[in-house]
Order: structure tokens, then sequence, then C-alpha cells
């Protein structure tokens, strides 16, 4: 696995592997790898012939009083994982070579910025379109994959792509889940034991709406109900959100069809986590 640290040499790389005829794929994370990067990682590797990661634990995507200090980073751990899915790049530069003095140029989706995660944490998705951007700038990859954990993210930036004509595929994975249900997230390591029992609350709120939807209830607000009552019976988890969206324009609905997104945020002690349900997958 060639390791680039700065874009002049990753974007060498990205042009050699585009020159050889292979379709090239991207795999953007902030590290701490866990199974839900790797699937990723595999998807791409499905259909491309070279695969690229990154790892940038992105600044611009942290409000001030989120955890950018203690956010996990694990490098050489995460090297070891990457080259045992055989994957051939890894971008890893520092904050100056992808912010470089004085710059002073973001790339926001209106609106929808604002929505689900945007609107408790201001500025996040601003921060998430600009890296991804420039990423997709220097990589030109032909497709990029993302979890679908962060499902506002994934709308986001698939209308980046649409506005801003990126010629890049943007390939959505399922949620990797725990045995009992806890959505594999970086985050999870800052829970306890007692926290991690206490999480599973987010994964029974969705799971609720899902079964009350597939036995025939399409009402949105009836539904949201049920899932912030099951949330609310675990009195140490506190809900941020909890909203029944259009999967593509997070506009809230009011009769809930097949494709409907339910989407969960809660801070358990300190820590925020986020999950998500699409009705009839
Ligand atoms: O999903 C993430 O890990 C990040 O938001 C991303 C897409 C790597 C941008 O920093």
């Amino acid at each position: 696995m060639k390791i680039c640290k700065t874009v002049q040499e990753m974007r060498e790389q990205c042009d050699a592997a585009r020159r050889s005829g292979k379709r090239l794929g991207i795999v953007p994370t902030m590290g701490a790898l866990h199974e839900g990067h790797l699937s990723l990682v595999r998807a791409a590797r499905k259909s491309c012939g070279v695969v690229a990661a990154s790892i940038f634990v992105n600044p611009a995507q942290f409000g001030p009083n989120e955890d950018l200090a203690k956010y996990p980073r694990n490098f050489e751990r995460d090297c070891e994982l990457l080259k045992a899915e055989k994957v051939e790049l890894l971008f890893a530069p520092t904050v100056e070579e992808v912010y470089p003095e004085g710059a002073v140029t973001w790339v926001t989706v209106e609106g929808l910025s604002e929505k689900l995660d945007g609107r408790s944490r201001p500025g996040h998705f601003r921060g998430v379109t600009t890296v991804v951007a420039k990423l997709f700038h220097i990589v030109q990859p032909n497709a990029a994959f993302f979890g679908r954990k962060d499902a506002a993210q994934v709308a986001i930036i698939r209308k980046m792509v649409r506005d801003l004509h990126f010629a890049v595929e943007i390939v959505a994975c399922p949620i990797v889940r725990e045995v009992d249900g806890l959505a594999l997230s970086s985050r999870n390591v800052y829970l306890d034991a007692a926290q991690r029992e206490q999480a599973l609350a987010l994964y029974r709120s969705l799971t609720r709406v899902k079964e009350m939807w597939e036995a025939g209830e399409r009402n949105a607000a009836r539904l949201i109900e049920a899932g912030r009552d099951e949330i609310g019976r675990e009195r140490s988890v506190r809900p941020d959100y909890f909203e029944i969206v259009d999967a593509e324009n997070l506009d809230e609905v009011t009769n809930v069809e097949r494709g409907t997104l339910v989407a969960v945020a809660a801070f358990v002690g300190t820590t925020r986590l986020i999950d998500n349900v699409v009705l009839g997958e």
C-alpha cells in the first residue's frame, strides 16, 4: 500500500491508476477503522481495479465544543487493516496540506445542510462537503463509497455531486451492526459497559417504528411518538432528534411510504450516536 501524505503525491498516484485504464474507487474515512469501514473497502474492491482510502480527521466538520481533540486515532492499526484488504493507495494528509494557510473557500449544500445533524451541529456538513469536494478533485475517482449510517451525509454528498457535476458515482453501503443491533461507529469506543447497553435504545426505537410500519401504520406523527417513547424508556439516553424524512431531500413527511428514512440521534453520556433505518428495505 502506497501512503501519500501530500496532495501532489496522491494526485500523481491517482493519475497513474486512471491512465492504466482501471476503475478507481475511494473510501473516505477519518480513521479509527472498524468493520463498517472495511465493508466499504470490500464494496470498492468488487467494482474497482484500484482502491484508495483516505484517513483525515477533518477539523472543519467538528464544532467548537465537539470531540476533535479526543477523536480516536490509531494510524498504525488502520494501516494494517487496509493493507490486509489490499488497498493500493492511502491518502493521509496533514491539516495544513488540506487547508493551506489562508484557505477561505467552502462548499455548502444549502438547505439540506441545516437538516437532521446539521441542525444540532451547525457547520458540520459544510466541513464534510468541503473536504469531500477537495478529495474528489485530488483523486478524481470513478466511484466513492460511504456508509448509510450517515444517511444525511449521503443525501448531501449526492446533491453536491449533482449540483457541481462531479463525474463520480456515489455508492451507499448498508449499516454494519453488532449482533445485538448496535450500529458500528468509531465513537462506540467512548462507551463504558453500562452505556454500551443504554445505547441499544437507539436501535430499539428504530425497530419499534419499523415493526409498526410493517403492521400498516403510515402516520408519521404516531410513528415518531412511538420512537421517542422507546428512547424515553432509557432514562440515561438524551435524545437529540427522532425524525421521519424523505431520504433524498430530508424533508419531513406526514404519510410514511416505502423508502422513507427514520433517523435518530441521541447522547449516551457525552457521546452522540446516530442510527437510522429505511422503511421497506
Ligand atoms: O463519514 C466520515 O467519516 C466523514 O464525514 C468523511 C466522509 C470521511 C469526511 O470527513
